[in-house]
């Protein structure tokens, strides 16, 4: 195929999308007018894969792309197929080699039936797993979601630098500038919603001496996922992200020693750690670029579920929902943070301890979201295969569906491994046809020597 015929060949493929969903508005799914185009586009798909594994369309400024080069042939289903795809949020569409007519046609009942406008891409991944969608992908190859490591750290690191800065200026009397936080924040959310994995397997990185600035970068993010999950609007989500962000701010108006103090505090020290989330609230007072909400939010973060926390709230006083969701990210970063006086939990224990909280200290509802936004094995969590390998779960499945990534540490043996072996559990064992490796459950990592979650991550995405 030249680029003409390929170019008149997509068009035909894009005009038979949109027809059948346009016509979809106007009969039944297994209308002729709604199935016999579904048809044509998958037979008009086919010559493209004689040499292709996949083929690329993507949208940008309003305009088709195939294969980087825009096509202009404009009619009028056609302009109805784009503009679902940019109402719904959707950067490209990936038909893969294997696409079937049942992919096709829910792909096209999924862009009629979904009403939303600018969802994450996360969720669309979700959504189109659970409608049953499989040779058809919305984003990103594998090589970019390597770069979004890279990227997630970059954004990590500069939050991290953002939180520094904000506590020192505290500490010096000065007024830390809102604008910063807002602005690592919206990149800390951008990456949250491009690729969750990527920006959550940061939060386990656990830097014991600046215990308090990655404590408050984790809680920003682990709420920030949260609020993904929960659909929050975008300036809700960095009203969010920003009040994780600067929770504990006022700590840094508390001794250091105390701060730190291993073991328990004495009645007189607690009544001190218990003012920082005024102290935070009125040094948000005094910043720019945060929301009246926000400051709310750090004043509540230890309010609790069932009122029970500081400072006591009135009967009559009404928390804000999202200091709840900042609570249930805190308690998760906590238990799973190793301090003098306490061993780190795995991410799974993190979550049964808070499921016992659950409905007392800890809002239920967003205990099971959380659950929901970390998948069943959260990116951490050490994993025995039934090959007696042990791993370690680096990234969760789209839409929390099928089998997460996993790297090798252990042999069979429990031999350290010279480097991390990324493994797809997908992969068949060739005489049975059957997955080679699969989950046989948990282990305790305390088992194992200590491994940097960082480290591992690094070496399997190069
Ligand atoms: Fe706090
Ligand atoms: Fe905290």
């Amino acid at each position: 195929m030249d680029r003409r015929q390929m170019e008149s060949a997509i068009a035909g493929v894009v005009r038979c999308l949109g027809a059948s969903l346009k016509n979809l508005g106007l009969y039944p799914t297994t209308h002729p007018l709604v199935r016999t185009p579904v048809e044509k586009c998958h037979l008009e798909l086919a010559p493209f894969f004689a040499d292709r594994a996949e083929l690329a369309l993507t949208v940008s400024d309003g305009t088709l792309v195939l294969e980087g080069v825009p096509i202009f042939q404009l009619t009028s289903s056609l302009e109805l197929f784009m503009a679902r795809l940019g109402a719904i949020g959707l950067p490209a569409v990936i038909f893969e080699r294997g696409v079937s007519v049942e992919d096709i046609e829910l792909f096209v009942r999924f862009l009629h039936e979904t009403k939303e406008q600018g969802l994450p891409i996360p969720e669309i991944k979700s959504r189109l797993a659970r409608w049953g969608v499989t040779h058809i992908r919305v984003t990103a190859t594998d090589e970019e979601e390597e770069d979004d490591f890279s990227l997630a750290r970059e954004i990590y690191g500069n939050a991290l630098n953002v939180v520094v800065r904000a506590l020192k200026d505290v500490r010096n009397g000065k007024t830390p500038d809102g604008a910063e936080s807002d602005r690592a924040v919206r990149e800390m959310s951008g990456m949250v919603s491009r690729n969750r994995d990527a920006m959550l397997a940061l939060t386990l990185i656990k830097n014991f001496d600046e215990y308090t600035y990655n404590h408050s970068v984790n809680v920003s993010v682990l709420s920030l996922a949260v609020a993904e999950t929960l659909g929050l609007s975008e300036t809700e989500r960095i009203g969010v992200g920003v009040a994780g962000l600067l929770h504990d701010v006022g700590k840094t108006q508390l001794a250091l020693d105390l701060i730190r103090k291993p073991g328990t505090l004495t009645v007189e020290e607690f009544e001190e750690i218990k003012k920082h989330p005024e102290e935070g609230f009125a040094i948000l007072g005094k910043m720019t670029h945060i929301q009246e909400s926000t400051r709310a939010v750090v004043r509540e973060h230890h309010m609790r579920f069932d009122r029970t926390g500081y400072p006591r709230p009135e009967p009559e006083y009404r928390v804000n929902p999202y200091s709840h969701v900042i609570a249930v990210a805190d308690c998760y970063d906590a238990l799973t943070t190793m301090r003098s006086y306490q061993k780190a939990r795995t991410p799974l224990q993190a979550l049964e301890i808070m499921k016992k909280l659950s409905g007392k200290s800890l809002d239920p509802d967003l205990v099971e979201l959380m659950e929901r936004s970390l998948g069943i094995y959260p990116v951490g969590t050490m994993v025995r295969l039934s090959t007696m390998e042990v791993g370690v779960v680096t990234g969760t499945p789209d839409g929390g569906k099928g089998e997460p990534k996993v790297a090798i540490l252990f042999d069979r043996s429990g031999n350290p491994l010279a480097a991390p072996q990324g493994v797809d559990l997908k992969e068949p064992d060739p005489s049975s046809g059957r997955p080679r490796r699969m989950i046989l459950g948990t282990v305790n990592p305390l088992m194992h020597p200590p491994v940097s979650m960082s480290g591992i991550l690094q070496a399997v995405s190069v």
